[in-house]
């Protein structure tokens, strides 16, 4: 069995959850709709961009779009699936926890979807998160995360199961969800996989299956 990092490999990254890219999008765009005050193309800020599904569709959209990330493979995969003859992704490495964004008007909306806010990992860091976002937008603009939630009346761990297929490569996520009483000391709200392919690599909560 080969151990390799999740965000190190953002095709499968992106077989799962690009699924769901266009809906994700159609819900942002209402909500800036519904909430924001410009109305037309927006500038939008995707702090942790990951492999750049929603940069490519928010581009598609007509929007213009700038996204960081931590990770050099996730950006090297957003940077190579933009759409020729579309206005190009602004895309550069940076953290959460601390960035900067280029020169320029402010953003109208800025997103941060799957859960992704969790890796801010002290209150300290959460709240310099927001504070930057906060000064990188626009008067009245947006910044909508989102988050998985646990059920903590739910004495059972839970489990969850993506899993996706793209030509003859798939992917499969199963992370498992607990509240803090049933999960063990230091409250896991993710553990291991319990299932391994032949073939396959895994690692922390995630199973990549190159040929399923
Ligand atoms: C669940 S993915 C989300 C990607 C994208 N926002 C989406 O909706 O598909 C999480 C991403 O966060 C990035 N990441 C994790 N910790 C980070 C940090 N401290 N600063 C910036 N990016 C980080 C990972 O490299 C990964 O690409």
């Amino acid at each position: 069995m080969r151990t390799t990092n999740w965000y190190d490999n953002p095709l499968y990254y992106d077989i799962i959850f690009d699924q769901d890219t266009g809906v994700e999008a159609d819900f942002l765009e209402t909500v800036a709709r519904r909430h924001g005050r410009r109305r037309g193309a927006w500038r939008i800020l995707e702090p942790a961009c990951g492999s750049g599904r929603l940069l490519r569709e928010f581009s598609r959209r007509g929007h213009t779009v700038h996204g960081f990330d931590a990770n050099p493979s996730m950006l090297a995969y957003a940077a190579g699936r933009q759409d020729p003859g579309k206005p190009r992704a602004r895309l550069w490495r940076d953290r959460m926890e601390a960035f900067t964004v280029p020169r320029g008007r402010g953003y109208d909306l800025a997103h941060c979807l799957v859960s992704t806010f969790k890796y801010l990992l002290t209150e300290e860091q959460a709240a310099a998160h927001l504070q930057q976002v906060a000064s990188v937008l626009v008067p009245g603009g947006l910044y909508v995360i989102g988050l998985h939630l646990t059920d903590y009346t739910c004495p059972a761990i839970q489990h969850e199961r993506w899993v996706g297929r793209r030509g003859r490569t798939g992917g499969l996520q199963h992370p498992h969800l607990a509240c803090p009483s049933a999960a063990p000391a230091g409250g896991l709200t993710h553990s291991p996989a319990h299932h391994t392919p032949r073939n396959g690599t895994h690692r922390g909560n995630t199973l990549a299956l190159p040929h399923l």
